[in-house]
């Protein structure tokens, strides 16, 4: 693992745009993998700018999410559909029929896991963006979630409920069950960029970078990957 520690979150997602914007440059034809939750809304401010300032082109970019919640509409303000396209996709000069999110509102939700996995079959993920959450959760892999796992549906953890509440009006609003995409499916990637700003995640960043390899903490997974870059703030990494 590569660890890029920097001062604070803008210069983090700073950094994290310049490597997207050098590998957009010599590679227009790329498949992105996103990240939703309040760590990527700077990274992808400046993708947006730069993207403006005409640097490069999303014209030959196919996008990847790694999760959406099961039961909110596409223009639900908390879906991760409304999400992406209110904080990258409208800005930006991608055709949206290359912007793909797992739909949590099909019918057949197994059937609609097993769509996405085919259609990421065909696209290799190039670089993934990634965040994480205070239970070491990826996507929306919580602790328990094995290793080989693909496109699924979970069960969220309580934590992570009560962490995610923070957008919603109501406790009941928000949702108890996800898409997304597996552990397996995520090691697939070429490329791994996790970002992480502040104190409260110091002791998940511990846990990925020193320790043990194990179901219980999903993030540690990445451990076993041979590309990935950490860019993480001075906050973050205080118990390093
Ligand atoms: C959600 C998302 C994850 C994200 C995590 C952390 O659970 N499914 O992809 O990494 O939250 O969010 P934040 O960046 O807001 O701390």
């Amino acid at each position: 693992m590569e660890i890029i520690s920097v001062t604070h979150y803008e210069e983090m997602s700073e950094r994290a745009a310049s490597i997207i914007a050098e590998h957009l440059r010599a590679k227009p034809q790329t498949t992105l993998g996103l990240a939703t939750g309040s760590t990527p809304e700077g990274l992808y401010e400046k993708l947006i700018k730069r993207n403006l300032q005409k640097e490069f082109s999303f014209k030959g970019v196919t996008t990847f999410n790694l999760d959406e919640y099961v039961g909110l509409s596409k223009d639900d303000p908390n879906s991760y559909h409304y999400y992406m396209n209110d904080k990258l996709f409208k800005h930006i000069d991608i055709n949206p029929e290359n912007a793909h999110l797992p739909n949590g509102t099909a019918v057949d939700l197994d059937q609609e896991c097993r769509n996405y996995e085919g259609l990421m079959k065909d696209h290799q993920i190039d670089i993934q963006i990634l965040g994480i959450g205070l239970n070491g959760h990826i996507g929306f892999n919580e602790p328990g979630t094995p290793f080989s796992s693909r496109t699924h549906v979970v069960d969220l953890a309580e934590s992570t409920i009560k962490a995610n509440s923070r957008f919603f009006e109501k406790m009941e609003d928000v949702p108890t069950k996800a898409i997304t995409i597996g552990l397996e499916t995520i090691m697939e990637a070429k490329k791994i960029i996790l970002l992480a700003s502040g104190e409260q995640k110091a002791e998940a960043m511990k846990r990925l970078i020193d320790g043990e390899i194990t179901e219980s903490f999903p993030a540690s997974i990445l451990q076993k990957h041979s590309n990935v870059v950490i860019i993480a703030d001075q906050a973050a990494l205080t118990l390093m």
